[in-house]
């Protein structure tokens, strides 16, 4: 059933409104590809954070259509609810670590939710730790972390059992503009896996960094496309592109001081 360019999510007409105040989201419609890249950008207060509430699941839409992974997500039944979520990285705006965890523990949660073996999820989550540069960290709670240390860990946490879709709000709002870089590369190789990644972010500088990226603008809850690509048939990326996913292309990208560590593959 999953044609190579089946869309992962489609928003119809989608609206938000919180309690009786005025819209938040009006008339948003547009759909996501499997494996492409996008930035959702906008001023403070034109919605993103309510736009990845609704791609995470965490909020309904007060009118419209959404549906994910080729199925109704607004009439989903709730237990399926937690299957859907595991297929989804969110890095919050306020992180939400959970307090009494180390930051190892925070980082291996999803592998020990998805029911990896103790034995295989050392490594891979010391290697995430070490790569947002927290190897030395890796005992502390969140309490005892600095904003941009717990950000690094909430990042890390979101793509440790590459999920099929990784949602990231203001994802680098909190980190030097040299860790901002070597976070978006993480990014890029959970990319490259496959993963269809949605990152809000203000930072232009971010957005340049990502050639390939498709552009979602909100404007005072309203969408634009500057990038034409969130309507069918997607816009071609490049020389020779169509519509297709990008394939891991092993010839370029690579980050200067080797692979980000995704190498773990859940069974
Ligand atoms: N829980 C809520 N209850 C009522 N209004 C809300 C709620 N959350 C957001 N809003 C309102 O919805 C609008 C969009 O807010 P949202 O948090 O989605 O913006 P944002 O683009 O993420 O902003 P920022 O860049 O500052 O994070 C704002 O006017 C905000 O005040
Ligand atoms: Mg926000």
């Amino acid at each position: 059933m999953s044609e190579p360019d089946a869309e992962i999510v489609q928003f119809d007409n989608v609206g938000l409104r919180y309690g009786t105040g005025k819209e938040a989201l009006t008339d948003i419609s547009f759909t996501l590809y499997p494996g492409r890249f996008y930035f959702l950008t906008g001023a403070s207060g034109a919605g993103k954070t309510s736009l990845l509430r609704l791609l995470y699941l965490a909020q309904r839409p007060s009118r419209g259509l959404i549906r994910m992974f080729g199925t109704d997500a607004i009439t989903l039944p709730r237990e399926r609810l937690p299957g859907f979520r595991r297929r989804l990285g969110v890095v919050f705006q306020d992180f939400r670590l959970v307090p009494h965890l180390s930051a190892f523990d925070n980082v291996a949660l999803p592998l020990r939710v998805a029911g990896v073996a103790e034995r295989e999820i050392t490594k891979p989550v010391d290697e995430m730790l070490d790569w947002v540069g927290l190897a030395d960290r890796r005992g502390a709670r969140p309490a005892t972390l600095s904003g941009g240390e717990q950000q690094r860990v909430a990042i890390a946490r979101a793509v440790i059992a590459r999920p099929d879709m990784l949602v990231a709000d203001e994802p680098t709002g909190n980190v030097d503009p040299e860790m901002a870089l070597r976070l978006l590369r993480l990014f890029e190789s959970l990319n490259r896996l496959g993963t269809t990644v949605v990152v809000a972010t203000h930072d232009v500088h971010l957005i340049r960094k990502v050639p390939d990226s498709l552009i979602m603008r909100l404007d005072k809850g309203r969408l634009s496309d500057p990038t034409g690509a969130l309507r069918y048939p997607p816009r071609s990326t490049g020389p020779g592109g169509d519509s297709a996913p990008a394939a891991p292309d092993p010839g370029s990208g690579n980050p200067g001081s080797g692979a980000a560590p995704l190498g773990f593959a859940p069974a």
